[in-house]
C-alpha cells in the first residue's frame, strides 16, 4: 500500500491524501491511516492526467525534416494540398522515430492519453502500420487511440472511403472524415453518412475533421450531430474544430446547441492551431478561428482543447504543452471568471477523457486506476494563471517522472521591505 499525501486534490473537498494498492486508488480522503510508504506532495495540486485528444502524430516534425523552407503562406488548404509530397518519403522507422520524439513531448509535461488521426489516403498504411505498433509498444506509459482519417477525402482521393474502412479492420480505434475538403457539398454529406455507418458496423468512435473553415455555409455538423442523434451515438462521437460554428448567424447557433445537447455530441477545439490557420481571409476585422466554446460550456456540451499539430506544414510551433493550448484557449474564448476558472483545467482533462469515451476508466476516484499528476502550484486558479508547470506524473502508482520546483543559483532580492 501506498499513500501520498499533503496534496490538494482537484475536485475532492479539502481531501488531501490519496491511498493506493496494485495500481488502483483505493481511497480519497483525509487521515486515511498508514501506508508501507508514504510520499509527501508538499500541498502541490494533484488533478488526473492531460488528455490531449487531437494530435496527429504521423505530421509531427515534418516541417523541419522535410521542409526546409517553411510552411507556406500558412492556410489550411494550403497545407493539405502539400502534404502528399511529404508523404512520398514516410516510412515506418521514421514515422515511428518521429512520433516518439512527440510523445515524449507530451508526457514528459503531464499527458496521459492521446487521441491521434492517421492518414489511411495511403494503400501502403505506412503511418497507420507505424502508429499500430506504438500504440501497443507504449501502452504502459500512455493510452493511444488511433482515427482512421482520410485527410485527403473520402471521396476527393479516389478510393479513400475504402481506405478508411481497411483502416479500420487493421485495428484503427475511430473512424474519421474531412467533409469541408469534398469536392463538393454532396459529397461531404454522403461522407458523413459512411462516417455513421461504419462506425456502426465496426463499434467504433466517431471523431470527425468537421467544418475547419470560417466559411459559415459549411455546416456539416448538422448533419452529423442530426445522424448520431437518430443512432443514439452521440455520445461515442466528437466534431472537432467546427470553426464555422463561430462565424454562424446566432439564430442557427442556438437551435443546434439545443440539438447537440440532445445527442450529446462531443466538441473539440484546437485554440493555438485555428487561430494560426482560420481568418486568412479576412483583412479586418479577423476571426479567431475558434468554435463557441463559451457557449458550449454554458450549456453543458461537452467541449475539449486540444495541440492538433507538433512542427508539421499545418503549424510550424506546438511542444505538446497542455498548459499552453489552456492558455491561449482561455484568452480567445473568454472564459475566465471566477466560477469558470473553477472549470477551465476540465478542458484538457476531464472533458478530453469524455471525448475519447473513457470516462468509465479515467479520474480521480476510488477503483479507478492511479493516474495523476501533480502541478507546481495550490489551487485551480494559481496553477493556470502562473500557467505552473507539471512536478510529476503518476501511472498506476509508480512515478513516470518526477522533477523539482524550480531552484535559484541566485535568487531575486528587490532591496525593499514589503
Ligand atoms: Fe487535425
Amino acid at each position: 500500500m501506498k499513500k501520498f499525501t499533503n496534496a490538494v486534490i482537484y475536485g475532492q473537498n479539502g481531501a488531501n491524501e490519496i491511498l493506493i494498492e496494485n495500481g488502483v486508488i483505493r481511497s480519497i480522503g483525509k487521515n486515511l491511516g498508514s501506508a508501507d510508504e508514504t510520499i509527501d506532495l508538499g500541498g502541490k495540486l494533484v488533478i488526473a492526467p492531460y488528455v490531449d485528444p487531437h494530435l496527429h502524430l504521423d505530421y509531427v516534425y515534418t516541417l523541419s525534416e522535410f521542409e526546409k523552407t517553411g510552411a507556406g503562406s500558412g492556410t489550411l488548404f494550403e497545407a493539405i494540398e502539400m502534404w502528399p509530397k511529404f508523404k512520398e518519403n514516410l516510412t515506418i522507422e521514421g514515422a515511428k522515430r518521429r512520433a516518439i520524439k512527440a510523445i515524449k513531448d507530451e508526457v514528459s509535461q503531464g499527458v496521459q492519453y492521446i487521441r491521434t488521426h492517421i492518414d489511411v489516403t495511403d494503400p501502403n498504411f505506412t503511418a497507420l502500420k507505424a502508429m499500430l505498433e506504438l500504440r501497443d509498444e507504449l501502452k504502459d506509459i500512455v493510452d493511444i487511440q488511433i482515427v482512421a482519417f482520410p485527410q485527403e477525402g473520402m471521396y476527393t482521393y479516389k478510393g479513400g472511403r475504402d481506405l478508411v474502412e481497411e483502416a479500420l479492420r487493421m485495428g484503427a480505434d475511430a473512424v474519421g472524415g474531412i467533409p469541408h475538403y469534398e469536392p463538393a457539398r454532396e459529397f461531404g454529406e454522403k461522407s458523413i453518412h459512411d462516417i455513421v455507418e461504419l462506425a456502426v458496423k465496426y463499434d467504433k468512435v466517431i471523431d470527425v475533421h468537421c467544418d475547419e473553415t470560417d466559411d459559415p455555409h459549411s455546416r456539416f455538423v448538422e448533419l452529423l450531430n442530426a445522424l448520431v442523434l437518430m443512432e443514439d451515438y452521440g455520445i461515442r462521437t466528437t466534431a472537432s474544430h467546427t470553426c464555422s460554428f463561430g462565424s454562424a448567424d446566432d439564430s442557427y447557433a442556438y437551435r443546434m446547441m439545443d440539438l447537440f445537447k440532445k445527442s450529446k455530441l462531443n466538441f473539440i477545439a484546437c485554440p493555438t492551431e485555428n487561430a494560426y490557420l482560420q481568418g486568412r481571409h479576412d483583412t479586418y476585422p479577423k476571426r479567431r478561428g475558434l468554435t463557441r466554446v463559451k457557449e458550449f460550456m454554458e450549456s453543458g456540451i461537452n467541449i475539449a482543447f486540444a495541440q492538433d499539430s507538433i512542427n508539421d506544414p499545418w503549424y510550424p510551433m506546438g511542444n505538446g504543452n497542455m498548459m499552453n493550448i489552456l492558455d491561449n484557449g482561455i484568452h480567445l474564448a473568454q472564459i475566465m471568471s471566477p466560477g469558470e476558472i473553477e472549470k477551465d483545467l476540465d478542458l484538457i482533462t476531464y472533458n478530453g477523457a469524455r471525448c475519447l469515451h473513457i470516462q468509465d476508466r479515467y479520474g480521480l476516484e476510488e477503483g479507478k486506476d492511479a493516474n495523476f499528476i501533480v502541478l507546481d502550484g495550490d489551487s485551480p486558479f494559481d496553477v493556470i494563471r502562473n500557467r505552473a508547470g507539471v512536478l510529476a506524473s503518476i501511472r498506476k502508482g509508480e512515478y513516470l517522472f518526477k522533477q523539482k520546483p524550480i531552484e535559484y543559483d541566485v535568487e531575486l532580492d528587490l532591496g525593499v521591505a514589503y
